[in-house]
This record gives C-alpha cells, structure tokens and sequence, in this order.
C-alpha cells in the first residue's frame, strides 16, 4: 500500500471491557511447587503474580464477565448484538464455539457467533475479521473477545512454561464511525508462518491425536513451547508487524500515543519498544500482575489503559501480538 494518510475503515472501538479470577497465585507461591526462583521469573519474564481460575470456571465464564462489562459501558443490550467473536487458545470445548457458548449466556439467540484460532494472536484476529464485517455492512454491532484459561493446559510440573501463564479476558465493542470521520481502525495487519507450528502447540486432543490414555499418559494434552526459538521470532515478528501496520495507516512511531503489546515477555516488549525508539511511558505494561494471557492480554491491556485515562480521544494506539501457528498481528486504531 502506498505511504501516506490511509483512510479509516470506518470502524470504532464503542467500549472496552475484562475480567480477570480473583485468585492471585505469586511467583512465590509457584517456588513452593516448582524448581524456580522469583527471581528467575521476574528477571527472565518480568512476571509478579497472575490470575488463576477455580477447576469449575471455564473461558466462556471469564469471557461473558468481560463482555458484560464493555455491554453495560455502552449502554448496550446483548439483544443489539448482531456478532459475537471469540478469540481463545483455550475454549471450552473444540465445538460448539466458546462464541456460541458465550451468546447463550448472554442470554441472546440470532446473531452470528463464531470463534477465532489464532493462539496468543487471536485477538488481533478477531478484531479485524469483526471489524472487516461491520465495514462490509454485514453486522452493526460486534463483539469482540479474548478469554483464556491457560491454567487448565499448562502442566504445572513444567517450570518453563508454567511459570508464564495466566487467565483472564478482555472485550472490545465495534460499531460503525459517523460518516467522515477519521477515528476508529486505521489499519490492520496479519501474518503467519505455518512451518514453526511444532514451536508452541498444544498436540493432542485434536483429530491429530485424540485423548487417549496414551495422549495423557505423555502428557501430549499440555502446552509445549521452545521458549528460545520463540523468544527470537517475537523480537523480530513484532518490530516487523509494527513497522507495516503504522505504514497501512501512513503513520511512523513517532505517531504513536500508547502501545500496547501483546504480553508475553517484558524482555520482548521492551526489544520491540526500543526498536522504535518508543519511551517507556507510551508503552502499556501489565506482564507483572497478569502475566500472558494469551489472546485475552491486549483487550486486557486496553481496559486497563482505557479506566487509567491513558486512551484519550484522537489518541494513536498501536497493538501488536504474535503467538502460535506462528502468527501475528497489528492494528492501528485513533480512539474515539
Ligand atoms: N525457573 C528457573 N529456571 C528455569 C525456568 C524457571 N521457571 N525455566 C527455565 N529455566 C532454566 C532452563 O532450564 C535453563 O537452564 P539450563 O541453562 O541449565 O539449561 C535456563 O533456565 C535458561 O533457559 P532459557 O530457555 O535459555 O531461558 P531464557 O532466557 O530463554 O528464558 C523464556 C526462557 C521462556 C522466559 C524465554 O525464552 C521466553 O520468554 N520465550 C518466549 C516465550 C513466549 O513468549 N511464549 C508465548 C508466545 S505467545
């Protein structure tokens, strides 16, 4: 696409809103059950502490608690829906979609609802596909979430992956922009690379590998990642997606008001910020009390940004994720 001032797509964010468990569990609580240190932690990840669900709370539950929120900010009505995507790694089950689940506790019937797979990237994901369907005139009003509970896929004896994940959701509200206007989505950008798939996965209970006795026995249900391998990817990935999501909208960093990372490492974020020469206030940062939450940490991150006053109207926010697939994403949006 050329340089230049791109048009918006004539999509807005209306409301933001997350939910994350009441239940703490603090890197020193996890030295009591792990061979690792809080200062491990906190020093390779900048993690403190992150959510963790109850055995009987599943994405879904998180998701309508987030959904609810952004509704009631909006002064919507569920019934005013007319799209409902979910982004998760973690559904509650592989169908009916968490989105259908969701719909249904809301307490609705009839609009569209769909999920999203884009692992740690499906927000991204989400918010563009939604967005693109209220720019087509195919839905006014979508929402958009990002639940996960990671602690139901983590194997809490691994101390690589363990120590990095947390629950929680977020949700956004689109709706379309008045004519003329030069608020909402900017731009968007997406990517994968399919040949890194085995470098974070979840192997079994697909059609791959059923659940079987054997699957659980080799513990192939839990989260597998090669945390260096992914680690060189996300500096690279989110640097690039950044670069090209501010060329769509005709805008450099030096644009940008707020970022808001995906929260996977603090070490990552703080590579991409410096890339761009981005101050450490103008970047969001909740890794510390959440830690990654996967498609939820974005709209996680913009709920928080949004009740701290930190996203004033006319202000340039820049979202960038990576996950598993490998994927990425990047949107620019002028808040509104
Ligand atoms: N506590 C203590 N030691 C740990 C540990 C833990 N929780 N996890 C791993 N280690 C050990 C390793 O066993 C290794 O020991 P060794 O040198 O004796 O083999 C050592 O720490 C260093 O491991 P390494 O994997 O090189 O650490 P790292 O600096 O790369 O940090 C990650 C590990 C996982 C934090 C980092 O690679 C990372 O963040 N990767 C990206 C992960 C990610 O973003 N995933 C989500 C994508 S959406």
């Amino acid at each position: 696409m050329e340089q230049g001032k791109a048009k918006p797509w004539g999509v807005r964010i209306r409301a933001v809103g997350m939910a994350v468990p009441e239940k703490v569990v603090t890197n020193h609580d996890l030295e009591k059950i792990l061979d690792t240190s809080d200062e491990w932690i906190r020093t390779r990840t900048g993690i403190r502490e992150r959510r963790i669900v109850d055995r009987d709370v599943a994405s879904s539950d998180l998701a309508e608690r987030a959904a609810r929120e952004a509704l009631g900010k909006a002064g919507w009505e569920p019934q005013d829906l007319d799209l409902i995507v979910v982004a998760s790694a973690t559904p509650d089950h592989i169908f009916p979609s968490t989105a259908a689940v969701l719909q249904a506790k809301l307490g609705v019937a009839g609009s569209g609802a769909f999920d999203v797979s884009a692992a740690c990237s499906g927000f991204v994901y989400a918010l563009s596909t939604a967005a693109a369907q209220v720019k087509m005139g195919v839905a006014r009003r979508a929402l958009v979430v990002g639940a996960e509970t990671l602690s139901k896929i983590v194997d809490w004896t691994d101390r690589s992956t363990a120590v990095l994940m947390g629950d929680g959701a977020g949700a956004v509200l689109l709706e379309p922009t008045e004519e003329g206007s030069d608020e909402g989505i900017l731009s968007v950008y997406l990517g994968a690379d399919g040949r890194g798939g085995d470098l974070l996965i979840q192997p079994a209970g697909g059609s791959r590998y059923p659940a079987s006795e054997e699957t659980v026995r080799q513990g192939l249900h839990y989260l597998k990642m090669n945390g260096r391998e992914v680690f060189k990817f996300a500096v690279q990935i989110m640097g690039d997606a950044a670069e090209e999501a501010l060329k769509r909208a005709g805008l450099t960093s030096e644009d940008v008001d707020l970022y808001v990372p995906h929260q996977a490492n603090q070490r990552i974020i703080d590579a991409s910020a410096r890339r761009f020469g981005l101050p450490a206030e103008k970047v969001w940062l909740n890794i510390d009390r959440y830690g990654n939450t996967s498609a939820a940490s974005i709209p996680i991150a913009l709920a928080e940004a949004e009740a701290q006053g930190r996203l004033k109207k006319g202000d340039i926010v820049l979202l960038v994720a990576f996950g598993g697939g490998l994927t990425w994403g990047a949107a620019v949006v002028r808040w509104s």
